[in-house]
Parts: C-alpha cells; sequence; structure tokens
C-alpha cells in the first residue's frame, strides 16, 4: 500500500495547487474521481473498484463501507487529511468540497475588491460538524490562515471529531469544538462576539439535520434516503431535528438578526428543493434582500446552498445567480449589468463612455474617487473603478450642474454611494467559413475573424440598488444615444428591476 502523497502528487493532480486569486476550484468539478486509480494506489479501496464492459471503473454509491473507503481516501490523496469514518454515523460524500470552494471563492472577492481589511483573517463557524469533521478540516487545509470554531449536540460524534483532527496534528490549532445545548442558540459563538468591531466570523456554514421526524425520514427513504451522505447509518440525531432543515435554517436566520454584521456571510446547505421557499419567503419577510441561493449537483442528487449577509457587500451574479430549475424563481435581482453595443471599436466605445462619465462629474470629476481606466495587461479589456459620492447623474444634479460649471456637484458627500467597476472588451471570435470550391479548389476554409465590443458593471459594494441602477440606465442611454445606428443592447436591466429593493 502507498498511501504516502508527494508534493509532486499533489501538484499532478491539480488539486491542492487549484487556488488562484478567484479562490479554490473545486478539483472534481473537471477531473472527477479515478477509481481504477486510486484503487491502485490505495489497497483498501481496490475490492470496491468494478469493471464496466468497456474497461470503465466504477463504484456501488449503494454500499456504505464502499463510500466510506472513498472519502477516506480521496480526502488522504487530494487533500492530504487523514479521517477516522466510524460505521454509526453518516459518511460525507466529496460534496463539502463544492461547499468549501463556493466559500473560498467568495472569500477570495471580498479580498480581491478590498470589502474585508488586508488583516481580516478567514475565521469559520461551522454549525454541526458532526463525527467526521470534514467542514472544518477542508476549511482549515485549503486556507492555512484560517481559524475555525466547530460546535455540535452530540458528546460522542464530538469525540469522534476530536480523535480525526488529531489526526492531522497541522491543522488541530486552528480547529477548535464546542458542544452546544440543542435548546440553545444555534449561533451562539457568532452571538458571543458580535459587538466586536470588525467582525470575527467570515461565514458560518452549515449542513444541517433534514428530517422533523422519523415517520418522514422512513416516507424519504422510499425515494431516497441520504441528506448528502449516501450511508443509510446515520445517528438520529444527525438527521432529525423538530421542523427540519427549515426550522432550522429559519431559526438561524432569526438569531443573525440579533447578531447581524458578527459573520459576513452566513451560510447553510438545505438538502431538499422545497425547502428552498420557505426559506426564501423567511429572508424576505425580515427584508433580508443581499443573499444567495446556488446549486450543487452531484451524480444525480441536487443540493443548494443559501447564504444571506448584513454587510453592503455585493457578490458577483456567477457566484451568486447559479440557476437550476429549483432557484429559478428565488434568485436575487442582478449585481451585474450588461451592454452589447454593436460597434467594434474598443477605442471608440472607451472615448465615448469617458466623455459620458465626465459630463457627470465621475471622471476627472468632483463627485468621485474613481481612478483612471486600468488596461488588462494581456487582453483588450479595460476596468474603472467607480466610486460616486453623490448622484451626478440625476436630472436634478445635471440642471444644477449646468448653473456651475459642467460636472461639479457641490452637495458631493464623502461616503460612496456605492463602488463598483466599469468593464469594457473586445472579443474576437474565430470563425471559419467554408469558401466554394469551384472559386477556389485549393482552399478549402478561410479563417473570419469576428470583433465584437461588451460593456459591463459589477456592483462590488453599496446598500441602495436604486443608486446603481439609475446610475447605469444613464449610461445605457448616453451610449445608445451616441452609438446611434447600432443595436445596442442593454441586459439584464430593464423597467421591472429598477427600484425594487
Ligand atoms: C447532517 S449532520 C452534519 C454533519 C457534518 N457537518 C457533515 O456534513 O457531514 C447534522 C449535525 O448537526 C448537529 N446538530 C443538530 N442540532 C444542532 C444544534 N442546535 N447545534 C449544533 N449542531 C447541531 C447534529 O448532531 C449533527 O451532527
Amino acid at each position: 500500500m502507498n498511501e504516502e502523497i508527494s508534493k509532486g502528487d499533489r501538484k499532478r493532480n491539480g488539486r491542492f495547487s487549484s487556488e488562484n486569486e478567484d479562490g479554490f476550484v473545486n478539483p472534481y468539478h473537471t477531473h472527477p474521481p479515478d477509481f481504477k486509480r486510486l484503487g491502485e494506489r490505495f489497497e483498501t479501496f481496490k475490492p470496491f473498484v468494478r469493471y464496466h464492459p468497456n474497461g470503465q471503473s466504477y463504484i456501488d454509491f449503494k454500499n456504505p463501507a464502499a463510500l466510506r473507503e472513498l472519502t477516506r481516501c480521496l480526502l488522504r490523496q487530494d487533500f492530504d487529511l487523514k479521517v477516522m469514518l466510524p460505521e454509526d454515523r453518516l459518511c460525507p460524500t466529496v460534496r463539502p468540497i463544492h461547499y468549501v470552494c463556493l466559500l473560498s471563492q467568495i472569500f477570495a472577492h471580498l479580498r480581491k475588491h478590498d470589502l474585508v481589511p488586508k488583516e481580516h483573517r478567514l475565521k469559520v463557524l461551522d454549525v454541526g460538524t458532526g463525527a467526521t469533521p470534514i467542514y472544518a478540516l477542508l476549511m482549515a487545509r485549503l486556507h492555512p490562515d484560517s481559524t475555525v470554531w466547530a460546535t455540535d449536540i452530540n458528546s460522542e460524534s464530538l469525540q469522534y471529531a476530536q480523535e480525526t483532527i488529531d489526526l492531522n496534528p497541522d491543522l488541530a490549532q486552528r480547529i477548535s469544538l464546542c458542544k452546544v445545548d440543542p435548546a440553545g442558540e444555534i449561533l451562539l459563538p457568532v452571538s458571543q462576539t458580535a459587538q466586536r468591531s470588525p467582525p470575527i466570523f467570515t461565514f458560518t456554514l452549515c449542513n444541517p439535520p433534514f428530517y422533523t421526524s422519523r415517520e418522514e425520514m422512513a416516507a424519504a427513504s422510499d425515494i431516497k434516503i441520504e441528506s448528502g451522505h449516501a450511508a443509510p447509518t446515520a445517528a438520529e440525531n444527525e438527521l432529525i431535528t423538530p421542523g427540519g432543515e427549515v426550522m432550522f435554517v429559519c431559526k438561524m436566520i432569526e438569531e443573525s438578526l440579533s447578531s447581524r454584521q458578527g459573520a459576513l456571510w452566513y451560510t447553510s446547505l438545505l438538502g431538499k428543493a422545497s425547502s428552498i421557499a420557505p426559506v426564501h419567503a423567511k429572508l424576505l419577510e425580515n427584508k433580508i434582500n443581499n443573499y444567495f441561493i446556488s446549486s450543487i449537483r452531484q451524480s444525480r442528487t441536487a443540493r443548494w446552498i443559501v447564504g444571506w449577509s448584513f454587510t453592503d457587500h455585493r457578490l458577483p451574479d456567477s457566484l451568486t445567480r447559479t440557476s437550476s430549475p429549483a432557484t429559478v424563481k428565488y434568485l436575487p435581482l442582478p449585481n451585474s449589468f450588461q451592454l452589447h453595443p454593436s460597434t467594434n471599436s474598443l477605442s471608440l466605445l472607451k472615448q465615448h463612455l469617458t466623455e459620458v462619465l465626465t459630463d457627470i462629474g465621475l471622471l476627472q470629476g468632483q463627485v468621485s474617487g474613481t481612478e483612471d481606466w486600468h488596461k488588462h495587461p494581456d487582453l483588450d479589456q479595460y476596468t474603472l473603478l467607480l466610486r460616486p459620492t453623490a448622484q451626478s447623474w440625476s436630472r436634478s444634479a445635471r440642471r444644477k450642474a449646468g448653473r456651475t460649471s459642467a460636472g461639479t456637484d457641490s452637495s458631493a458627500g464623502t461616503e460612496p454611494l456605492f463602488t463598483g467597476r466599469l468593464e469594457i472588451c473586445l472579443h474576437v471570435q474565430d470563425r471559419s467559413t467554408e469558401k466554394r470550391r469551384e472559386a477556389s479548389p485549393t482552399r478549402g476554409s478561410r479563417s473570419e475573424q469576428l470583433a465584437q465590443t461588451h460593456m459591463s458593471f459589477h456592483w462590488d459594494q453599496g446598500r441602495s440598488r436604486l443608486n446603481v441602477e439609475t446610475f447605469w440606465a444613464y449610461v445605457v442611454r448616453k451610449m445608445q444615444e451616441r452609438l446611434v445606428g447600432t443595436s445596442t443592447r442593454a441586459s439584464p436591466l430593464d423597467d421591472r428591476n429598477i427600484g425594487r429593493i
């Protein structure tokens, strides 16, 4: 058996090394586990590997022992983690990696756009860590600076969890286990530190028990009994909680109303599509409009991650608006806006946009901390960071500015109304067209390049959606006037979105 994993192996696998400035990328997304290779490396896994007639390897996902061994070997191979997987407890699958990678990408976004202070260290509360504290271990492993608080109500699970943590001495110092009272606050560690400024916790995460009762669990087992875990060998406390996952997550939402910015983002897994509507309703009922519902698909099973925040951070649509049929009705309003001008001249687009922004004092003006255009080193792409301190695009501000000198607004404050990025770029597409043989019998095809400009605005920070949407509507209108005769299309902003929050 060769269980020792060399640094070279990890690098070649691309698992550990996949962090970039956008956070960790789920390694299994592009490289699903290779059961044959895993069997060759781990003697203990070999007996579970089966082969289709075409030679493709597989395992029996209904066999709890096979799943336990798969989890153990993948965590060992790809994350250098040693875990104990007790037979009488849930066996986590690789799904936690999706969740952890999403949080890692959100954290990278917060850091990249200065939404957290440079000195902020990732701190996570893992609610209901279970007998195998998989989320705590992955978080600690992927983020060497992070610390994790992990809670549970079950003493035996916490004992198992401590044994596993002790198997990974390099992480043990950064993971603290904490027994909590089932009748007490779920987010206790956050509420205890909520008054501290700056906030202590970056994220709370949770894989809550699913079911309301044994009866519901038994009924569900006819369809599919697994709570993000395939082994039906769970202890009752792991799967059942009064009111099921809906009540559990709604209670966290209620508690977060008191601790508010005690955590930057509160998040939880949802195991049932039917839970999305009541959880979404709870968020809206409490006027929490900064939220996301992201979906995870692993083989044939779908899960969802809901997150909400009391900060003015706005996350990119790419992280928060992943749509699945179950979430489409509940997605938050977009934070990114697009315009497709049909000019293929990036310099013309930049010139018009510069003039539009200068007219309202946002470039070389007095109402913003706007920097100059920043050119991407490798791409035909320019970015402009905007921090307007007054609504200089409103009709009244423009009228007032007209009476004084152009582009100024004496009512400008010092706090930005929002922070966002305007991006313009040129996409060049290669198109091969078949040339008629008669016209040129020696050349069968010709390469044609199609250039297309693109403009977008990404809202990174701020509370008022109205400010952002009126700004974007103004810019779109002015650009459409300037690029008159071109079929400029804007999306996704339309009348339905304006002023809904
Ligand atoms: C579905 S299991 C998740 C275990 C582990 N996090 C995982 O994903 O593999 C739910 C866990 O939440 C714990 N739990 C239930 N109520 C809790 C509460 N009020 N506070 C903290 N943990 C709780 C259970 O004991 C159980 O370990």
